[in-house]
């Protein structure tokens, strides 16, 4: 386990306990000391993986594709701390509010696209991104991870959090999990694996690159 935190990333004391947290504009109700926004890993995966020492090969001001934006509680987190930030999302409903957290972020940009669909953004979005992040909670995760590597640099990073009940309810997780990062390596070599139950349950977070 590491400690390396993204510039733009701290550990701050909320309330008489140390929390990540990152300085920007408040989104979800999320407590706050002198500009500094704390980062609940328990409502956001990438948040668990930095909670967990997970090497993120994260430093701050990376160019990002975010996949499963959602509502932006974590991407706007992200785009405190990195660079452009492209914040993909399908449902109509949770990206009307990314669209407000956007507002007071000059540096991020939803798109309400489908991830399994990257040909319908490709024009927006830069080529040789610096990291994909990735939280669709849909059924064929690793499909999306593999056709948008197509926008990540070489020495780029995927950061995938992968949800076992998404793939198959029934399923034992651990079987999901190793089917889920089988196919990832016919694009990616997997850096590292670790389990996210403390904060997620049945959650895998995966650190890639491209091979
Ligand atoms: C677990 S939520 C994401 C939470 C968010 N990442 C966060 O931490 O704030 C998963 C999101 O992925 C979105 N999603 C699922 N499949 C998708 C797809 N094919 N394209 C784009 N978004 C998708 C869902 O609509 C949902 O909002």
């Amino acid at each position: 386990m590491s400690d390396s935190l993204p510039a733009g990333v701290e550990r701050r004391t909320f309330d008489g306990r140390e929390r990540l947290a990152t300085e920007g504009e408040t989104v979800y109700g999320e407590p706050t000391d002198a500009g500094w926004r704390a980062w609940d890993a328990g409502r956001s995966k990438l948040g668990a993986m930095l909670e967990l020492g997970v090497e993120t090969g994260l430093a701050g001001g990376e160019t990002v594709l975010y996949l499963g934006a959602a509502s932006g509680t974590t991407v706007s987190h992200v785009a405190d701390f990195a660079g452009p930030t492209y914040a993909v999302e399908f449902a109509p409903r949770p990206a009307r509010d990314l669209v407000g957290v956007a507002e007071d972020r000059t540096n991020l940009f939803p798109l309400l696209k489908d991830a399994r669909k990257p040909e319908t953004y490709a024009h927006v979005v830069e080529s040789n991104v610096d990291c994909i992040v990735q939280d669709v909670a849909t059924r064929g995760q690793a499909t999306v991870a593999l056709r948008n590597e197509q926008f990540l640099a070489e020495d780029g990073y995927l950061l995938a959090a992968v949800k076992a009940r998404s793939e198959d309810v029934l399923a034992d997780p651990d079987d999901v999990f190793e089917a889920v990062t089988e196919e990832l390596k016919e694009g990616y070599e997997i850096l590292e694996t670790a389990r996210l139950d403390r904060f997620h349950d049945d959650h895998l977070g995966v650190v890639a690159r491209p091979k």
